[in-house]
């Protein structure tokens, strides 16, 4: 049953150095030998999605020099295993949008891969074309969006975006900068609320849930994770409905679609031709805005009297259908699931 499961070589490395360490325990100070387990075991333990897709799809039959940007670098499970792809010659650029992800990414990937020299950008990928022409970089070869929050954000309470454990009511991606979802949701009129409930969560009860939390909010501010789902199962008396309402919060206060909207816009104009952008989403309400980004690129300018083409697109899909996960990489990482890849290609 388990015989196309995938193994990926930094698991390998990660196991073997665990196993390297364990056995030098002696030389190293209990402190230093937690740190580098600690280091290692997200690797073992999760799987980046749609992983061998990603590889076939940027995969460079030529020795040029190439520029490859993970622009959701996240806990840097897909960028470690396409690092192994690069040449020496090729410039990898890995962006992130929460600092503490890009430090600790930055610090896995050159514990288990070598001679790695990224360019690490502490930015949002909206602002892709302004954070390369600073490095002099006019051009990409290829960009991975992997959206959606990373297993540390569903994982830590402290951050705010977890269903699971309790914590303060943030929900920001970049700590330093912009309101937590405790000011947003006491900021914003009842009707506000119940928009972005239906928009980014297509929860059916919004309007019962934003009055709940109208009402929640006159008495006692809503400050934590556990608070405001108690409110939303209280008023909805639909157990799903806190991660819709959750995503919909999360989705408006980090401005999510406009990132993706701006960031998509720049990363086309930049793209060499015959090279690739590739997007992973994991819910139907991002797929949807991807599409529907990719579906403007694709068309043809029509000439509105003639009704013939006036202007060529300049790219096409790279696989007819979106890219989703085989039965055996949901079985293993039921994680992926849901998750779907749309890619195009530049072609003029
Ligand atoms: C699903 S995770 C990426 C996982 C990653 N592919 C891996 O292999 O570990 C998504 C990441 O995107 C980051 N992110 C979300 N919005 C962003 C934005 N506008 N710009 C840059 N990074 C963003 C999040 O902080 C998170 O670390």
């Amino acid at each position: 049953m388990y015989k196309n499961i995938y193994i990926s070589e930094n698991k390998v490395c990660s196991i073997r150095m665990i196993f390297l360490l364990t056995i030098q325990k002696k030389r190293l100070n209990s402190v230093e030998f937690f740190a580098h387990i600690f280091l290692l075991l997200p690797s073992i333990l999760h799987d980046p999605v749609l992983l061998e897709s990603v590889l076939d799809i940027f995969r460079k039959s030529d020795t040029k020099k190439h520029i490859v940007v993970d622009a959701t670098l996240g806990l840097g499970w897909h960028a470690s295993e396409m690092c192994k792809t690069l040449g020496k010659n090729d410039i990898f650029i890995w962006l992130d949008r929460d600092k503490e992800n890009l430090e600790k990414a930055e610090k896995y990937i050159k514990s288990v891969q070598e001679n790695i020299n990224p360019i690490l950008i502490h930015s949002s990928f909206g602002n892709l074309k302004q954070e390369l022409t600073i490095r002099n970089i006019d051009h990409i070869d290829f960009i991975l969006y992997d959206l959606w929050v990373s297993s540390v954000h569903y994982d830590e309470g402290e951050r705010g975006f977890s269903l699971r454990s309790d914590g303060p009511l943030d929900m920001r991606f970049d700590r330093s900068t912009g309101r937590t979802a405790s000011e947003m949701i006491h900021m914003m009129d009842v009707r506000e609320l119940s928009k972005i409930f239906t928009l980014y969560g297509e929860e059916k009860k919004s309007w019962f849930i934003a009055q709940a939390i109208g009402k929640a909010r006159e008495i006692k501010k809503i400050e934590t994770t556990f608070e405001l789902i108690e409110i939303i199962e209280n008023s909805s008396f639909d157990k799903k409905s806190p991660l819709r309402v959750f995503q919909a919060i999360r989705i408006a206060l980090n401005e999510e679609f406009k990132h993706i909207e701006d960031s998509l816009s720049q990363a086309m104009e930049l793209l060499s031709v015959g090279w690739k952008i590739a997007v992973i989403t994991f819910h139907s309400v991002e797929d949807r805005l991807i599409k529907n980004i990719f579906t403007k690129y694709l068309e043809d300018t029509i000439d509105e009297i003639t009704g013939q083409i006036r202007i060529k697109s300049h790219y096409k899909k790279y696989t007819k259908k979106p890219i989703i996960p085989t039965d055996t990489e949901v079985e293993k990482n039921p994680r992926s699931r849901s998750a779907k890849m749309r890619v195009i290609e530049r072609i003029s």
